[in-house]
């Protein structure tokens, strides 16, 4: 095709496309002169600014085409490293033993993938995390950790601006490139001076994000990340209504990831041990994200109460560190132990409690066992008798049989009598509900001595 070039654009074999005159007169070049520099000579001699040429065969283009193909080849080499650092991070964090297998499928995986490259194609943030990768991998993998199980947990409860806190898990961090090298590598406990210089990488991570010209909307997660709900955090010691669902979110995932992720110093937590510290801590984070997320890894620790797929009620026996996610599971209504099946045709998609929380936070519990014990009678007296059973297992969890004999059996006797004597039952309902307990009570009986 024909392009109109100034002299300086004219290349060896470019071929002319019309004959070249001078004031019309005299006749310069003629159409199909191949351009060598002796053309381009005569040309500026008499003061010919452009010409109409054909460029030659296998040309790879003009110097801006050029210039376009090699932003092209620096673009596919900036995507090809960030894509290489998306699986390279993948290796260094992700495994069932931290993950569950919220990660064992292949769309959540090119999601995330996508949502990296379009976070990482901002070359303010991918800069700083090439550098933070080089000045503390640590620091760059947990970012990374962070931003794969933010996201995750983010999508599980339908957050809206999800790449925006995705971006703010990938860069909470970035205010540790401040802080002295000797403090951020040192292997060991922080003193308290340390420890106080260290707190300054939220302050930092704000500078960084204003300096950068980056959205505003980044500088209270980097800045609040280390609060907590009771106001024990930092910077400021805010406290729970302060707190925002982001930052609610970021603190549960940067803790879990700091725990589970190995240390030159010390050994990693078990994941169930992790969520076992934060569900000690629950004065900290948010109990009901906190759960969210304990149910978005399916991860139960030890003792926890939990609701299968198959709509039975199971108490966690034990948790098979590697694969967590299929512990020993105790129905409780005493019917079997059993693994969660290799193939999940069985899981576990809703925790109850677990013993602490019952211990810590008796007031909500007494109320959760009102409504169950609310649901035990009135499916008793209906005849819903599986429905009832279902709630007397929550009920007689942990209980022996002598309790559950007085507390559930006895009580229930009493409390359909007397609604019988006021007047409040019929007949039908009284009958059922008699013949319901009966069977409860064979259940119990039938119960192994192990669990008194
Ligand atoms: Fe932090
Ligand atoms: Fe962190």
């Amino acid at each position: 095709m024909a392009v109109i070039k100034s002299l300086p654009e004219l290349i060896k074999g470019d071929i002319l496309c019309d004959d070249i005159y001078f004031k019309d007169k005299l006749l310069l070049l003629s159409a199909g002169t191949v351009i060598n520099r002796e053309a381009v000579k005569k040309l500026a001699t008499w003061g010919i600014r452009q010409v109409n040429v054909i460029e030659p065969l296998g040309y790879n283009g003009s110097k801006e085409t050029k210039r376009k193909k090699k932003d092209k080849i620096l673009y596919s080499r900036q995507l090809f490293d960030i894509k290489q650092l998306f699986y390279e991070g993948l290796q260094y964090v992700v495994n069932e033993s931290r993950y569950g297998y919220v990660l064992n499928n292949d769309y959540q995986l090119r999601w995330l993938e996508n949502l990296f490259v379009a976070i990482m194609s901002d070359d303010r943030i991918s800069i700083t995390l090439f550098r933070l990768k080089r000045v503390d991998s640590y620091s760059y993998f947990h970012s990374f950790d962070v931003f794969l199980l933010g996201s995750l947990f983010a999508k599980s409860l339908g957050v809206e601006d999800i790449k925006t806190f995705a971006t703010g898990c990938l860069i909470h961090d970035v205010g540790k490139l401040k802080i002295p090298k000797e403090i951020l590598r040192k292997e060991g406990k922080l003193t308290k001076s340390e420890f106080e210089v260290m707190q300054n990488h939220t302050i930092y991570g704000v500078e960084w994000v204003r300096k950068n010209n980056l959205s505003p909307i980044f500088e209270q997660l980097i800045k609040s990340h280390h609060e907590r709900l009771d106001g024990s955090g930092y910077p400021e010691g805010l406290v729970d209504h302060e707190l925002s669902t982001e930052v609610r979110l970021l603190s549960i995932v940067d803790t879990y990831s700091a725990l589970t992720l190995k240390r030159p110093y010390r050994d990693p937590f078990t994941a169930t041990k992790a969520i076992e510290l934060l569900l000690n801590k629950k004065h900290k984070y948010d109990l009901a994200f906190l759960i969210c997320y304990i149910e978005l890894l399916n991860i139960y620790p030890t003792d926890s109460i939990v609701k299968l797929s198959n709509g039975k009620t199971a108490r966690v026996k034990e948790v098979n560190e590697t694969q967590p996610y299929r512990p020993i599971l105790e129905e409780l209504d005493g019917s079997g132990i059993f693994e969660l099946p290799v193939n999940l045709s069985v899981t576990i998609p809703k925790f109850i409690k677990w013993d602490s929380i019952y211990e810590w936070d008796q007031k909500n519990d007494n109320h959760l066992r009102e409504n169950f014990w609310g649901n035990y009678l009135v499916n008793l007296m209906n005849g819903n008798i599986n429905e009832a059973i279902e709630s007397y297992k929550v009920l007689a969890n942990g209980m022996s049989n002598e309790g559950i004999f007085i507390d559930i059996i006895v009580k229930s006797i009493k409390e359909i009598g007397e609604k019988w004597e006021a007047g409040q039952l019929s007949v039908g309902e009284e009958h059922d509900a008699l013949l319901g307990i009966q069977e409860i009570l064979s259940l119990t009986l039938e119960r192994p001595r192990k669990m008194d």
